[in-house]
Parts: structure tokens; sequence; C-alpha cells
């Protein structure tokens, strides 16, 4: 039967309701009537909406999710839909071992299978915790059927002797006290603690409020959605009324291909920047464009977003938290100050079926602290600039997290005030680093350069967050708080260390980082975009033919057969570390 509102076949129909194949729809009809649907309600031809849960124990900072979906749906069923719950693969992104990276593409995959092969018209995406959006973003993607996420939110504000200690940040700072004998052990673990207070995402703007703040500008959730805390009773209403609007969206066929074009990744594009978002937006959403078959370039998150100001007074790159962004507005005001300027894609159309400009237009700024006006920004052209050399043929740093100190010790040459070169120190791996890096025989000074190599996608595999290395004690208790810190891994999106990271190809790969040596000369140039060891070209093929010659940049065995299977045909971060090959499957859904 069609469905009754606009007499559309559903792509649910083909399992309930096929003439052509009555053993078939019986099947499945007796066995889907085990959760209390009635025949009637099955054949009725209502669209039959998924709820893809990614909370569970395992998941605590989507563990909310399990709750809202009472929510979810009581919309669902209101609007006329029939729900169905199921899980998906777990991560929790400091959970995991060796990495959170290393899910997403299972997951990714997984849910694929489940939206493809199961008898689904529409489905609600429960993201919060870093991987989960993009890993859910993308299997949409692919398969096409409409879908609209849904975040749990952020926890609330941490406090700490009335200062607010948010997700992760705090860890940083911590480490740096501990190191400079400020607190001792126990004193580490409590300061911490008093960042997660409820249940929620972390609080800080780390990678989860990024990819949700751009899940919204990106239009595949509900506006003003994204940045409402997980506790606050709003957040039921908004799953709620999630539940009610995916049933339109099967409805009217809004499907993700419709949503997810190049202007709107140029507008999350800007949108990052303004929010002071995490580094790794540009590994997801160069993952999600290329599975919807959009077109972005690592480059244009230089193009398109270098320039734009820094509004959003969030840690790590400010101060304050997740319940104060949304209370001053959340992603809407930020757009709404970005319209000003014509730097939004006005015309990109959201979940809710309006364009991302009538959304927004209206929306105001309701704390001045927590949200500048586009006059007065916390800073200029705060987005990412992109580099690339003989060590790599591109990498990335944030520069809205460059502090005075930084600025003052490496960017303040008259003659030279972008560019900064020194000796480089070279780990391999985040266990070389901890096991070293407090020895005083390696000789860190103020000008050193410190690398992290064989961290990337395929040498620890999912590419692990660690490159921003804190420096050794003896030099923070001197008050050197940051050296320059350049890698083939990720760095958490709650660090404000201004890194240059997600180097690709990484060293496991064989790109330049794998022939740098500890006490080579680097000189890294930010307005050039320019990072070069400073050696004869001659010299360098001469390193990598020796290092083929000896098997390669050797790397840890996998432990488990995924790690396994990913590592043969995961991409770089540049490209988004996508499983390669899986791009050619696109809208593989559509009726
Ligand atoms: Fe899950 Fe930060 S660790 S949101
Ligand atoms: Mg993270």
């Amino acid at each position: 039967m069609p469905d009754p509102v606009t007499s559309r076949p559903l792509r649910s129909r083909a399992w309930f309701d096929n003439p052509d194949n009555i053993d078939m729809t019986s099947l499945y009809l007796e066995r889907y009537l085990n959760f209390g649907l009635s025949l009637e309600e099955l054949r009725s031809g209502k669209p039959i909406i998924g709820i893809a849960q990614t909370g569970s124990d395992l998941s605590p900072c989507n563990r909310h999710h399990l709750v809202l979906a009472e929510r979810v749906r009581e919309g669902i069923r209101e609007a006329g839909g029939i729900a169905i719950e199921f899980p998906v693969h777990p991560i929790q992104e400091t959970g995991k071992r060796p990495t959170a990276g290393l899910d997403r593409n299972l997951a990714y995959m997984a849910l694929v299978e489940l939206l493809y092969g199961y008898p689904l018209d529409g489905v609600v995406l429960t993201v919060g915790c870093d991987k989960t959006t993009p890993a859910m973003l993308m299997a949409a993607a692919t398969v096409n059927i409409p879908a609209i996420a849904l975040s749990v939110g952020p926890m609330l504000n941490g406090w700490h002797k009335g200062e607010r200690t948010g997700s992760g940040t705090i860890v940083w700072k911590a480490r740096q006290m501990l190191a400079a004998g400020e607190i001792d052990e126990a004193g580490f673990i409590k300061l911490v603690a008093s960042s997660a207070p409820s249940t929620g995402y972390c609080n800080t703007m780390g990678t989860a409020t990024t990819m949700n703040s751009l899940a919204e500008a990106l239009g595949m959730q509900l506006p003003g959605s994204a940045a409402i805390p997980a506790p606050y009773r709003d957040r039921q209403e908004i799953s709620y009324r999630t539940g009610l609007r995916i049933v339109d969206m099967v409805r009217e066929d809004l499907k993700p291909s419709d949503i997810l074009t190049r202007e709107a990744f140029l507008n999350a594009i800007v949108v990052n920047s303004a929010i002071g978002g995490s580094t790794n937006a540009p590994i997801h959403l160069a993952a999600i464009a290329r599975h919807v078959g959009a077109d972005l370039e690592l480059k244009d998150w230089e193009t398109h977003g270098h320039k734009v100001p820094l509004l959003v007074n969030l840690q790590p790159a400010g101060e304050y938290l997740g319940e104060d962004y949304y209370r001053a507005g959340g992603v809407p005001a930020v757009v709404a100050q970005l319209m000003k300027q014509g730097l939004i894609h006005e015309d990109a159309i959201t979940a809710n079926g309006r364009s991302i400009g009538e959304n927004c237009r209206d929306a105001t700024i309701e704390d001045e602290k927590v949200i500048r006006p586009l006059e007065r920004p916390l800073r200029e052209a705060a987005g990412f600039i992109v580099l690339s050399g003989n060590l790599f043929d591109a990498a990335i740093m944030k520069t809205s997290v460059i502090d005075d100190e930084f600025r003052n010790r490496y960017l303040s040459n008259p003659d030279d005030p972008d560019a900064f070169e020194g000796p480089a120190i070279v780990f391999d791996g985040p266990e070389d680093y901890h096991h070293r890096i407090d020895d005083p025989a390696l000789n860190i000074t103020p000008e050193t350069l410190m690398f992290m190599r064989g961290a990337g996608p395929i040498g620890y595999p999912g590419a692990a967050e660690v490159v921003n290395m804190r420096p050794p004690a003896y030099l923070i208790r001197e008050g050197v708080h940051a050296l320059p810190c350049i890698g083939d891994g990720r760095q958490s999106g709650t660090s404000g260390s201004p890194s240059i990271l997600n180097a690709s190809p990484e060293a496991a790969a064989m790109g330049g980082l794998a022939l740098i040596r500890t006490g080579d000369r680097v000189r890294i140039d930010l307005r050039k975009g320019s990072a070069d060891v400073l050696i004869p070209n001659e010299e360098l093929a001469e390193r990598r033919r020796a290092l083929v010659e000896a098997g390669g940049y050797a790397y840890p065995a996998s432990q488990t057969p995924w790690q396994e299977m990913q590592r043969a045909v995961v991409g770089q971060m540049n490209t988004g570390a996508i499983l390669e090959g899986s791009e050619k499957y696109q809208r593989i859904a559509q009726t």
C-alpha cells in the first residue's frame, strides 16, 4: 500500500506489501509482529522510521539517547510513522583502544548494512561523541534514505573552586600542573572529574560539540538543536520534534543528497572557524563529502575558512562551556552573524525543509561575552591553514589557539614574523614519547620542534590523538608551556595546542616524516604554508632508499582482525581516512 499521505510507494513496501513475493512478505511480517505491531499496522503503508541507537553503557557520552529515544518514538508515532529502534556499533572516544578513530569506519560500514538491508523508509541518527556523528552521517550519505541527526547534547558546565572546568581541556592543564608539582595525583583526578557533572558529551568546543554544530550547519539536524545541553528539558522537546519531522522528510522524499551539497560543506567550514572548531572536522567532513559525492578539497578549509573570525568564546580557544553556548544562541546565532558578511550560502536546504538562511536570519545573540558579534570578534582570521613541503603533502594548523606566549616566542621575529626554525626531536608513537619526554639527555630547549610520527591511520590504527605533546617538566617549570608540535596523528579537539597535525601521507605510508631524524633542522613558514626539513634532496632520497631497503617505516603489528583489514584499505587524513573504494557505493537505496 502506498503512503496514505503522499501516495508515493515507500521503500519498506518491498518487504511488507509485496504481492509478487508473498512468501517473503509473510516471513518478514510474522517476525516483525513480535514486538507488538499488528498486521494492519505493518501493512498500513505508514513510513517505517529507524532510530539508530548509539547510546549504551559502553558509550556514556551518548547514553542519554536511551532516554531521548522514547520522545523520538512518540514524535514518530504522532506524525503517523512506525518507529523501530536498533543498536549501532558504540564508539567512546576516550575508552576505545587503540583509538576511537579505528571504529568510525567500522560503525559506518555496519550502519550502511543496517540501513540498506532492512525495511526502513527513514532514520533518526542519534549522534554525540566525536566519531559517532561522522560515522552516522557517512552511512546516511551512502545509503541516501531520508535521515535526520539528533544530538545528545553536551554535559552541563564543570566547576572547580568557582571556575569553569571543561572536558579534556582541563586534562591538558592538569598534566602541566602535575608536571610542575602544583597538584598530586589525587588532585589531578579530582580536577578532571569536576569537568563531567552530568550526562552528555564533552562540554568544551571539542570534536563532539564541533561535529554536532557542523551537523546543524550542514543542515542535517533541526535548527537550534545542536547546542542544547543533554539534561535540559529542551533536549526532550527537540527529540520529540525530530521524531515528528523525520516522518515528513520521508513524505517529502528529502534525502541526504539534497542537503549535503558543496554549499552546505562550505557553510560548515565557515561555521567551524567561527566556533573555533576541532582539527578533526576536516577529516570527517572530507569523509562525509566523499560518501555523498560532493566536491570538497582540504584546500577549501584555508580558502573559505581561514579568513573567518572567531566568534564563539568556548574552551579551548576561549573561556566558556556548552551551557553558555546554548544560552547565548548556539549555531543559529553564529550563522546569523556570518550571514551579515555574506559568508553563508543561504539557500542551502536543511532538514526542516527550509533554507539555512530562512532558519537563521532572525537569530540573535543572547550573551555577547559568549558569542561575539561579527564587529567584535575574539580573533580575526581564525580558521585553519594548510601546510605542505618535503615533510608531508598536507597538514593543518588551527590558528585560533595560538596564544601570546607561543606568538611571542615563535612568531615575533620582525624580519620573519610568520616563520620559525629549530632542531627536531622525533618520537615514534605515543609510547615512545611518554617514555622519553622527561629524559634530560634529550636536551630539549625552547627552540626544539617536537615531532610525533607513527600515529596516523595506518601506523597507529585509526590515528591517535597524540600530537599535542607537553614539553618536558623542567621547561614547564621555567615557564615554557608549549613547543611547536608536528605530526601524522590527530589531536583532541579539546586541546589548545597550535600543533601542525593530520600530516598526510603519514610515516607508515612512507611520507616525508618517515625520513626525518632527531637533530635535523626544520623550517615552518605559516605565511607561505610550508614545512620543510632543511636537508638536501639528494640526502633525503638516500635516506628513503635505505629505509625502503630496510623494509619501510616500522610500526606495531595489528592486534585484531579489523585493524588488519582497515590498515589494508584506509586512506590518508587529507582525504577523509575512509575505506578506499567504499565511496563508489553511492545513493544505494534510492527508489
Ligand atoms: Fe565522548 Fe568527548 S569523549 S564526547
Ligand atoms: Mg577527540
